[in-house]
């Protein structure tokens, strides 16, 4: 993930100018390495181009999809989030199992699910939605904690069956768990080879000391 400021475009700024944002908890590395490994296992079993797999650097928990939302507003939704989680402390997790969404039977996303504090996590999640709705869109669906692995492409009905059935039976990297210390403010290009994420905001959890 880069961690370059956005904008930086010249001329002066459109009050239209929109970004694409969302925040998310960050994986250690070496989780993210061990997922990559479970991926590039995945990969090998599926046809070429009916998944599009996630890049192991951009794993990552979403604690709310925000979308588009104007960059000027982009300080006020920071200082937003940092009063939402201000004193929540931080939250260990491991991965669960693997799985998809909507269905194993028509899976659209790929996913490997959470265990741990989850009651911290929970916390940190309904806070940070509550506290900057008023940006961006409402997710209607409830939260359930995950990280995406890959998004299927491909609509041949017997290919999604076989994608679903190798997730559930897809073993999990064994690594231990880690403790989530902070929630990042990401911002989301849309690009061919995958999206590219940069943060423009970290705050920590727990007591500033
Ligand atoms: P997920 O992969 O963890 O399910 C950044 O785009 C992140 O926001 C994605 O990783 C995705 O989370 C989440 N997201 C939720 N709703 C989305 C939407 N409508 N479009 C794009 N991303 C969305």
């Amino acid at each position: 993930m880069d961690a370059r400021p956005v904008g930086g475009q010249s001329g002066p700024e459109d009050r239209r100018d929109t970004t694409r944002l969302f925040v998310a908890a960050e994986v250690p590395v070496s989780i993210q390495a061990q997922l990559g490994a479970m991926v590039g296992m995945l990969r090998g079993c599926v046809r070429r181009g009916a998944v599009r797999w996630v890049r192991s650097e951009n794993i990552h928990l979403t604690l709310r999809f925000v979308g588009e939302v104007p960059i000027r507003e982009i300080p006020a939704l920071t200082s937003a989030l940092r009063s939402a989680v201000h004193g929540l402390p931080p939250f260990g997790l491991h991965l669960d199992k693997a799985g998809c969404f909507p269905t194993e039977r028509e899976p659209r996303v790929l996913w490997v699910g959470l265990g741990g504090g989850l009651d911290g996590l929970l916390q940190v999640q309904e806070r940070i939605e509550r506290g900057t709705a008023e940006w961006g869109r409402v997710e209607p669906r409830p939260f359930h904690p995950h990280l995406t692995l890959g998004r299927v492409v491909t609509r041949r009905r017997e290919e999604m069956r076989r994608v679903g059935e190798l997730m559930r039976g897809a073993p999990l990297p064994e690594c231990g768990g880690w403790t989530v210390r902070a929630v990042d403010l990401i911002q989301s290009v849309l690009a061919p080879g995958g999206s590219r994420y940069t943060e423009l905001a970290t705050i920590p959890l727990g007591d500033p000391t």
